[in-house]
């Protein structure tokens, strides 16, 4: 049981803190009393330092969508580390993932590469500014869409700064520049009319709006078509970009879930899986776009684009291969696993009486411990202080799963990969009908 039996893991942890503030260089692995520090990863499993063996359903936030060391990923990293590791010249590897990228993509004909999510959905909101020469972006109340100081406008606003949906005023994060929340008008997720009034009454100065179609923060459920049109039909009348985020949404069709949706971005901020589990990020568009932005001919381009770990050639050949293993026969495979979870877990819950919903999509699941809880970031944080019970269920299945040979993320999803099998999955489900039905005696 965790954490008794992982001395190890509590050994490094206590090393860590003399060295690292809370430990470590990303708050989303700790939980406490401490983390259980990961040794070695292979296909779907990961074995802890106290050599505790589980299925990962994490897979790094999603970049692992093969899972642990898959050995043709390995093979090409290792042949590129011994051929060509970072170079101050550009290399065959970036144009060979462009391509792949540019043919999988519909709305991505150009592309550049740079080394995080957080970069990519920067340097998409710098194009947009350079192209329309305005200064505003307007995004979702509770989207995150990494650390960029705009980017990250009211991710996680505090209930005492809410101001009037209709104002679409933002909140600077702690640690943005107090100006940031005044260069971005923030929208409720799926609001139709609220939204479209928003981008009409800023329409002048509107560079871009941004959104992600599938937020983790809003429980995983989608943006709504009817909400994706408007975003589409306003930005064209006013002569603002439409920034699609699929770091993460990528998952969600062979061509990202734009090919689902059927909606054409004109920029696209990409990470995660496509640099095959090595750091990555991009930003890819019409021709039209990115050449008026990025081109450096004929003197200076018009937004500057450096970086000394842009499109490195490890990441390049690591992505390049994993790409193309996920063809449309993985991708449905996977899709098809996923459906089997998100059934098996809504079933697990129904048979213990369990108030709890299931979401997601694609190899996307999330599992909530409170029936509906409506749209928007407002509705979700209003249903959790209402719930409060939601969240000790949801630290008890993760406790769970983590003591039964699955890391699931903490508040309640998993990520697959083409790693897993039909028995993984049914592993998870046979232990949430234990957890679950746990959780309704302790209760009775
Ligand atoms: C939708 C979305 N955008 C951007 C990012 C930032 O990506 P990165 O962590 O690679 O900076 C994330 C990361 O989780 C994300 O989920």
């Amino acid at each position: 049981m965790f954490p008794d039996d992982h001395p190890g893991s509590r050994a490094l942890f206590e090393r860590a803190l003399k060295v690292m503030p809370g430990g470590n260089s990303r708050h989303t692995v700790y939980f406490p009393p401490y983390p259980v520090y990961a040794a070695k990863g292979e296909g779907a499993r990961v074995t802890d330092v106290d050599g505790v063996s589980r299925l990962d359903f994490i897979n790094n936030y999603s970049s692992l969508i093969h899972g642990h060391c898959h050995p043709e990923v390995t093979a090409a990293i290792t042949r590129q580390a011994a051929t060509l590791q970072a170079v101050s010249l550009p290399t065959e590897a970036e144009i060979e993932l462009a391509e792949l990228l540019c043919a999988r993509l519909p709305s991505v004909e150009q592309i550049r590469f740079a080394n995080s999510g957080t970069e990519g959905v920067m340097m998409a909101i710098k194009a947009a500014r350079g192209f329309t020469g305005r200064r505003l972006i307007a995004k979702v109340e509770g989207a995150y869409h990494g650390s960029d100081d705009t980017a990250a406008v009211s991710t996680y606003p505090h209930p005492s700064k809410w101001s009037d949906p209709d104002e679409g005023r933002g909140v600077s994060e702690p640690g943005s520049g107090p100006g940031a929340a005044a260069d971005v008008i923030i929208l409720q997720m799926n609001d139709v009319e609220g939204g479209r009034r928003l981008i009409k009454r800023h329409g002048a100065e509107l560079a871009a709006v941004l959104v992600d179609p599938l937020v983790k923060n809003l429980g995983y459920r989608p943006a709504s078509p009817a909400f994706l049109e408007m975003l589409r039909e306003e930005t064209r009348a006013a002569g603002a970009l439409l920034i699609f985020d699929e770091v993460y949404s990528l998952r969600l069709g062979y061509g990202g879930a734009q090919e689902v949706l059927g909606v054409r971005a004109d920029l696209t901020a990409l990470g995660k899986i496509i640099g095959g589990g090595l750091p990555v990020g991009a930003v890819g568009g019409s021709a039209e776009i990115m050449t008026a932005v990025f081109d450096p001919r004929g003197g200076k381009a018009k937004v500057s684009h450096g970086g000394t770990y842009n499109a490195n050639p490890l990441t390049m050949a690591a992505g390049a291969v994993s790409m193309r293993l996920f063809d449309r026969a993985a991708f449905d495979r996977l899709s098809g696993l996923g459906d089997r979870l998100r059934k098996g877990l809504a079933e697990a819950a129904s048979a213990a009486g369990a108030t709890a919903r299931v979401t997601g999509a694609a190899s996307i699941v999330g599992l909530f411990h409170m029936s509906g809880s409506g749209e928007t970031f407002r509705d979700m944080a209003k249903a959790r202080m209402e719930n409060p019970e939601a969240g000790r269920k949801a630290e008890h299945f993760f406790r769970h799963m983590l003591d039964n040979g699955v890391l699931m993320g903490a508040p309640g999803f998993f990520v697959l990969s083409t790693a897993l099998t039909e028995a993984d999955i049914d592993h998870v489900i046979n232990e949430a009908h234990v957890a679950f039905s746990t959780l309704r005696k302790a209760a009775a």
